[in-house]
């Protein structure tokens, strides 16, 4: 097939998409631009996730993800992982502010610590993230350089459940994408930004169908 025709590919590619009524209610976790939280509103608005962000937590007060939690009219809460003496202490303040806000499952998009068994034993099962690589492959920070580095051909993007041991939960979700030989970082980036937002959507709904059964 023509490579123009088919730029990704996605697995699962449809979904047998149960309406959730009432909405589902997500907390959001960010620490950058915040474009796969505009991805989610963006879904929510044109009724292809029957969700509701009840609040988004960040932990750098001037970034991107704020911002469009401010456009948009979603509680923002910052949580400074500066001013904590421990992920421990900054985690049970991330369940206590979720608790309060009625958070059922979490979406972590785009965080960037380390979360601890405090989060996510409050939240076993209903924390998902979106992480820049086709796991188990390349795990932890700097996904998309370390897939060029080993220059692998393919890579992608991957939402799972989050657990103890990092990026290894379940896979809900995948999108792998080419990397080819005019690519570098930056192009990797874009191609692969551009499929987070189309599967951070159907992860969600994935997880929630699990939590609502
Ligand atoms: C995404 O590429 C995600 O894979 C990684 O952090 C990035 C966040 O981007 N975990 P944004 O803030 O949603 O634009």
């Amino acid at each position: 097939m023509n490579q123009s025709l088919m730029e990704s590919i996605t697995s699962p590619n449809r979904i047998n998409y149960k309406r959730f009524n009432p909405l589902i209610n997500l907390g959001i976790m960010a620490s950058g631009k915040g474009t796969n939280l505009e991805a989610i509103i963006k879904s929510i608005n044109k009724k292809e996730l029957d969700a509701k962000i009840n609040c988004l937590i960040v932990n750098n007060k001037n970034c991107g993800a704020k911002e469009k939690a401010d456009i948009y009219g979603i509680p923002c809460i910052i949580l400074d992982h500066r001013e904590f003496s421990s992920r421990e202490e900054l985690d049970r303040s991330i369940v206590n502010v979720f608790k309060t806000y009625n958070v059922e499952l979490i979406v972590m998009a785009g965080w960037m610590r380390i979360v601890t068994p405090v989060l996510i034993n409050s939240y076993l099962d209903k924390i998902i993230n979106i992480h820049p690589s086709l796991l188990p492959s390349f795990k932890g920070s700097d996904a998309i350089k370390q897939a060029i580095n080993s220059n692998v051909k393919i890579t992608g993007c991957s939402v799972h459940i989050v657990t103890e041991e990092l990026d290894s939960g379940e896979i809900l979700v995948q999108s792998a994408i080419a990397i080819n030989p005019e690519d570098n970082e930056k192009s990797v980036t874009t191609k692969i930004q551009k499929e987070e937002h189309k599967i951070l959507t159907k992860g969600i709904i994935l997880a929630a169908q699990k939590i609502r059964g």
